[in-house]
């Protein structure tokens, strides 16, 4: 049984059960890294899904009230963020001029503008405010739709909104000046005003040549972009140091690699849709990228369609499901709906307390995929308490399928109690035998809270600390790498082939790329680590502890290494360049031991 503090002792045992999966967020201590800004994963409301650039303060007003009725914002939801549309122009001096026909509180007695009055509100109301801009000098709404009433005015130079070459000043004036407490900076300036888009061809905007091809990174230039996402950081940081930055380059430029140096959460794909396909893709995108998100920097798949099309009140199923996706891979919960006509029932989802402690445990881990199919996958999350895991049971198909683990996939003991809680259906059960397995509806996916006994509570694999393992350098691209190439994947090989041990991904071995670099943080807190490098190059690998050169050696099939660790805190291990045509490298059967 769990520690139970003694104000809940007397309530009946299947109450404490119940809510022993939030009970964890407020028992037990976090790890290292939690003082992180963004500690756990950003939650809010954006309403870009639901209003494209048709918005007003009207409308954020209403569901920032409703935000804070309705309870969700005590369950998280805290950051309301204006998305684009509320550009009016730049003016001479540099400064922004805010739309105030769609902005009203914006417009000051002397004649100028500020969301000063805005933001205040909301921070009044108890929540968190967030700006919207783009790294460009232009923005998504001007080339993607030419036809809203609410795309910035004026002269070729006034229409220049967005940020280049005013990054320190539109720092100070968002977060300084007005408050803001987040930052979404888009991306489509520097992707979509080459000299033969349609609004540089019509005299519009000026060109400026795409650093992002879209869907094309071999003709991007992911240092040009991350050099100026980390010019803007620095803006940020200098002008309001506690201010959320996402940067929003939808998975392109290799932003994932390198965002996590600047940013606390990035896109790893295109926009979302309101389809079931659609939401799957950007889930896809996000949860194979495990290694790169952890305290202070999260994978983001985008803003949630529940509520929306696929996923509104008549498919209870698929909203459940992309709520429980987007909690087990630890993502944002920003979301997107308007509150104004969301149906009790869809409250009720999004407000999920449980759930949303799967999402916000203190220990960060993004889950782990166990298995994927066209048809199928399986994850798991380790939660902050040892022997707590979380488990999504994912059907992605239309028919009925039945899916299931063994306590021994999960690292669990098969000995004492192992108990079972459904965070849907609310089912708490101790398992009988050793396999949890579930029937499940088309769509549907089962997200469980399992309270195990480690197997083996002094041996520690990677995918139960996957927040303490980071890519610090992405080591060498393969030519033909595309935007599913990953530099380090548990249980997978960079390109995605799986690495299989009794027919599963082996989630016990690193898949790398070539020249890579990945840090463990061991925090002093391990005697030792064994390994088993792998992999068919002839030059050496090298592990480095706490910037000490340990280990030069070329791998030899799969014979494994003992490292004495003892107040190591940070391990790092260097793959060994390749040919460019090689499969990367192997660190194999990775485990960490406390004593
Ligand atoms: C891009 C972003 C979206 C949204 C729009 C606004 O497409 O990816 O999230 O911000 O721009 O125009």
């Amino acid at each position: 049984m769990p520690n139970i503090p003694a104000r809940l002792r007397k309530r009946p045992r299947h109450l404490v059960a119940r809510i022993a999966c939030v009970l964890l967020l407020t028992t037990y201590g976090a790890p290292a890294g939690a003082q992180a800004l963004s500690a756990t994963p950003p939650m809010g409301w954006n309403p870009w899904n639901a209003f494209r650039t048709e918005v007003d303060e009207a409308k954020i007003v209403a569901n920032a009230q409703l935000l804070v009725r309705s309870g969700l914002a005590e369950a998280g939801y805290r950051f309301v963020n204006i998305d684009d549309g509320w550009w009016l122009r730049r003016e001479a001096d540099g400064r922004i001029r805010i739309r105030t026909g769609i902005f009203p509180s914006a417009a000051l007695p002397d004649g100028t503008t500020s969301f000063r009055p805005f933001v205040d509100r909301l921070h009044g109301m108890g929540l968190k405010a967030g700006i919207y801009t783009d790294i460009g000098r232009n923005n998504c709404a001007q080339h993607w739709d030419r036809d809203s009433p609410n795309l910035p005015a004026g002269e070729q130079r006034e229409r220049e909104v967005g940020t280049l070459g005013y990054q320190d000043a539109d720092a100070r004036l968002f977060f300084g000046e007005w408050g803001f407490d987040y930052a979404k900076v888009d991306a489509c300036g520097i992707a979509d005003y080459g000299p033969d888009s349609v609004g540089v061809r019509d005299g519009t905007y000026r060109s400026l040549s795409p650093l992002i091809a879209r869907k094309a990174p071999a003709r991007s230039e992911p240092a040009i972009v991350e050099a100026l996402y980390a010019r803007y950081a620095r803006a940020i940081r200098t002008a309001a140091p506690g201010t959320l930055l996402e940067i929003c380059a939808w998975g392109e430029a290799e932003v994932g690699n390198w965002a996590g140096r600047y940013a606390q959460l990035w896109r790893t794909s295109s926009d979302i849709r309101s389809n079931w396909g659609s939401m799957l893709a950007n889930f896809d995108s996000a949860a194979r990228r495990t290694l790169f998100a952890g305290p202070g920097r999260w994978n983001h798949p985008d803003m949630l369609e529940v509520g929306n099309g696929d996923f509104d009140v008549t498919h209870p199923v698929e909203a459940r499901a992309h709520l429980s996706l987007w909690a087990i891979i630890a993502a944002p919960l920003i979301l997107s709906l308007d509150l104004t006509r969301a149906s009790p029932e869809l409250i009720a989802i999004l407000g999920n307390r449980e759930v949303i402690a799967i999402d916000q445990d203190p220990a960060g881990h993004q889950g782990v995929i166990l298995s994927h199919t066209a048809e199928a996958d399986i994850l798991v999350k380790p939660l902050a308490r040892l022997g707590h895991k979380a488990v999504a049971l994912v059907n992605r198909s239309t028919r009925p399928i039945t899916l299931g683990v063994d306590l021994a996939d999960l690292r669990l003991s098969p000995r004492g109690t192992t108990i079972v809680r459904d965070l849907w259906s609310k089912d708490v059960a101790a398992l009988r035998g050793t396999r949890i397995e579930r029937r499940l509806a088309p769509h549907e996916t089962a997200l469980l809270c399992i309270e195990g006994q480690a197997a083996d509570p002094d041996t520690v694999f990677p995918d139960e600390m996957p927040a303490a393992i980071a890519v610090i350098d992405a080591g060498q691209a393969m030519p033909d790498r595309g935007r599913n190439w990953i530099p380090a994947r548990l249980g997978f090989r960079p390109a995605g082939e799986p690495i299989l041990r009794n027919g599963r991904p082996d989630t016990g071995t690193l898949g790398v790329a070539s020249g890579s670099r990945v840090r463990i943080t061991l925090a002093k807190r391990f005697r030792r680590v064994e390994i088993a490098p792998a992999g068919s190059s002839g030059t050496p690998y090298t592990i480095v502890a706490d910037g000490r050169v340990v280990l030069r050696a070329k791998a030899d099939g799969r014979s494994a290494i003992r490292l004495n660790t003892a107040g190591v805190d940070k391990l790092e291990l260097q793959a060994p360049a390749g040919s460019t045509a090689d499969a990367g490298f192997l660190w194999s059967d990775l485990r960490m031991i406390r004593r």
